[in-house]
Formats: C-alpha cells, sequence, structure tokens
C-alpha cells in the first residue's frame, strides 16, 4: 500500500478500547466519557480487518488503546492475529500497555507470539507516580513487567518528558532501564484532547529533557530508522538504547509508514489530524469490497505530516481527540 506521498504503508496500530484504568494526567481528563460499548468493532471484526491490512502489505501491527489489556480476551485476538506469524504474512504483532494487567496476560501474550511490548512507565517514584496517573499503583506496572521479562518477551519502556513532574528522573530511569535490560523512549507531549489542565506548562522539548543526560553520557546516533518516529541513540557505557520521539521540536512524517484503525471502526492516517474514513458501515454492510475501497480512499487521504509545532506567534497546533481514541 502506498500513499499519495509515496509513503509504503506496512505498519496498522490498532486501538481496541478507548477505555483505561489510569488518568495520566498529559493523556487524560479526571473524569472521561468513554464510547459506548456498543458502536465498538467485536473482536472478530477487529481481526477480520486485520487480516486484510496484512493480505493488503502490512508487516507489523501493534495494539494499543487507552489501554488494550482493559478489553477481555485481548490475548485471544492476539493469537488470532499471531497466526499470520506462522504464515510468513506478518513480521511482529506486539502491544502498547500501562502494565498494570500484564502479570495476568504476559504467559498468554507470549504463547500468542508477542516477542517485544512497549510500556509506559514516566517516572520510577511511587508517589509521583500516583499522582501523575491520578492514583495508580506503580507495584502493578512493576509486577507486569517482572512477568513479561520472565515470559522472554523484551521490553521498551517509553516516558513522556513532563516539565516540573518527571524532567529530573530522565537519567535515574535510563539507568534503570539499562540495569534490568530494558530499552528507553523519550516523547515530547503532544497537544491532543482536553486534559482539564494547562499542558503548556509541562512541555518540555527534548533537547532540554536530555541535556542532564548528555552531560552524564556520550550519546551517538544509530543509523536504524524503523520508518516510525523514534530515532535511536547508543549510550556510552549502556546496553540499553535510547530512542527520541520529538513530534514538536523535529518532524519525522517524511517517512511515516502507519495507519490507525481505532475500537469504534475509523481509520485515521494521522495521529495529528481530524481527517477520518469510518470503516464501520461500509464493512458491515458492504464486506471486504467496501473495506478495501474505504482503504484505498484513507491512503489517498493520508495527509503529508502533522502540525503539533508551536508557531512563531507562540500558539501551538492542537487535535481535539484523546491520544487513547486514537491509540498513540
Ligand atoms: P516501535 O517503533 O514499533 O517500538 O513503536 P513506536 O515507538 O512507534 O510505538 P509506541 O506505541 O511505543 O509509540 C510511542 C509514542 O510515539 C506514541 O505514543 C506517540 O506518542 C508517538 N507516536 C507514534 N507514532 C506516531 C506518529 O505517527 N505521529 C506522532 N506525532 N507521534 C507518534
Ligand atoms: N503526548 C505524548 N504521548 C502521549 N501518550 C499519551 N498521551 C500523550 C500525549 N499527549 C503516550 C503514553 C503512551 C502512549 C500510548 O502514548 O505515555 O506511551
Ligand atoms: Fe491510560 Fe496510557 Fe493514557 Fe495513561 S497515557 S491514561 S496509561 S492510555
Amino acid at each position: 500500500m502506498t500513499d499519495s506521498h509515496g509513503r509504503h504503508i506496512s505498519y496498522l496500530r490498532i486501538s481496541v478500547t478507548d477505555r483505561c484504568d489510569l488518568r495520566c494526567r498529559y493523556c487524560m481528563a479526571e473524569k472521561m466519557r468513554f464510547l459506548p460499548r456498543n458502536q465498538l468493532l467485536s473482536l472478530e471484526e477487529i481481526a477480520l480487518i486485520a487480516d486484510r491490512f496484512i493480505e493488503r502489505g502490512v508487516r507489523r501491527i501493534r495494539l494499543t488503546g487507552g489501554e488494550p489489556l482493559m478489553r477481555r480476551d485481548l490475548p485471544d485476538l492476539v493469537r488470532r492475529i499471531g497466526r499470520h506469524l506462522a504464515d510468513g504474512g506478518l513480521d511482529e504483532v506486539t502491544l502498547t500497555t500501562n502494565g498494570t494487567r500484564l502479570a495476568d496476560h504476559a504467559d498468554a501474550l507470549a504463547d500468542a507470539g508477542v516477542r517485544r511490548i512497549n510500556v509506559s512507565l514516566d517516572t520510577l517514584d511511587p508517589a509521583a507516580f500516583a499522582h501523575l496517573t491520578r492514583g495508580g499503583d506503580i507495584a502493578s506496572v512493576m509486577r507486569g513487567i517482572a512477568a513479561a521479562r520472565a515470559a522472554d518477551i523484551r521490553i521498551k519502556i517509553n516516558m513522556v518528558a513532563l516539565r516540573g513532574i518527571n524532567e529530573d528522573m530522565i537519567l535515574p530511569m535510563l539507568r534503570w532501564c539499562d540495569a534490568q535490560g530494558h530499552d528507553l523512549t523519550l516523547i515530547e507531549t503532544m497537544p491532543l484532547g482536553d486534559t482539564g489542565e494547562d499542558r503548556s506548562d509541562h512541555y518540555l522539548p527534548m533537547h532540554e529533557a536530555i541535556a542532564p543526560l548528555r552531560s552524564a553520557h556520550a550519546i551517538t546516533p544509530l543509523p536504524s530508522r524503523t520508518g516510525g518516529p523514534a530515532r535511536y541513540f547508543s549510550v556510552e557505557g549502556m546496553k540499553a538504547r535510547l530512542g527520541l520521539i520529538t513530534p514538536l521540536t523535529a518532524n519525522f512524517c517524511d517517512d511515516c509508514n502507519r495507519m490507525r484503525l481505532t475500537c469504534e471502526g475509523r481509520i485515521y492516517m494521522c495521529l495529528g489530524h481530524e481527517d477520518h474514513v469510518d470503516l464501520k458501515g461500509a464493512f458491515r454492510t458492504g464486506g471486504m469490497a467496501a473495506l478495501d475501497r474505504e482503504i484505498d480512499r484513507a491512503l489517498r487521504a493520508k495527509a503529508p505530516r502533522h502540525h503539533f509545532e508551536i508557531h512563531g506567534d507562540g500558539t501551538q497546533g492542537a487535535t481535539v481527540r484523546h491520544m487513547s481514541v486514537t491509540g498513540g
């Protein structure tokens, strides 16, 4: 699949639910109104749509949310999609999770073919975690990470860099990741959806976020770009690989390889745009032929880039919908 800007689409991110058991301050408002369950795609429908994307050339699938493990039977969906690993149709099926329910599911996920997983963890301090997530218990995440490791699943920690909240924890987090055998990706916070708080206070440009780290360790760019937003670095004296995701300070959209399917059956072509294609109705009435037509429409309409950057007049591009709807 190729979009109208010549980019090959080989990566599908599927948000299986907009619900989450945490309320991270940069992601959700304290009181969120979630989609009614009857508007969601069934897991069977998600699997059929994933099959078609795979037949059309998608090589990697990531399940996200919200929190994907909020959806009961998620390991069944992974197993269903994971069948394509055996027949060579798919290179990877993976998840981005907050980790709170990972301990219960790690073995099943590993059995279903998951080899690596991204866990969102913005601090190592239990009190700071409880504050940032509005009530979360870091011990459940640590149990989840331990269970995934025991099941031989590689872990990448995703940390959103936040001024005044976790900026002093970036170097400790990198050291912890290295000691535990995890990779770390730092992310600039994006203006997505209303969180009920003023995000601009928390926005921390990446060069500032990594300054303490740079003065302690030399970092060297690695050649590997995976078509994803992260640029990867090796860190002097460490095995851990460092990824930097810089939607605000260094755009990465030129080689974008992804599309997003949401739990209510929409395709969003870009995290930073409201345009989408509504698959659900077309798929339910018109089956695979209609699905193909909608996928083609999405390919034609995919925007060249997002516009989250801070503009000359100090304003920032923003998107109305929450990350938990589109799935990161
Ligand atoms: P891998 O490269 O497969 O490890 O995945 P990833 O880093 O893309 O996946 P992950 O779910 O860990 O994404 C990390 C974060 O990167 C997301 O939560 C978003 O904040 C950001 N991100 C991912 N894809 C995009 C994108 O297409 N555009 C923008 N602006 N941000 C993205
Ligand atoms: N900006 C950047 N990253 C975000 N995430 C959630 N909301 C935002 C935001 N506004 C991240 C989470 C998780 C991933 C799914 O998205 O921390 O790692
Ligand atoms: Fe939940 Fe992830 Fe959003 Fe936190 S960032 S509220 S864990 S979906």
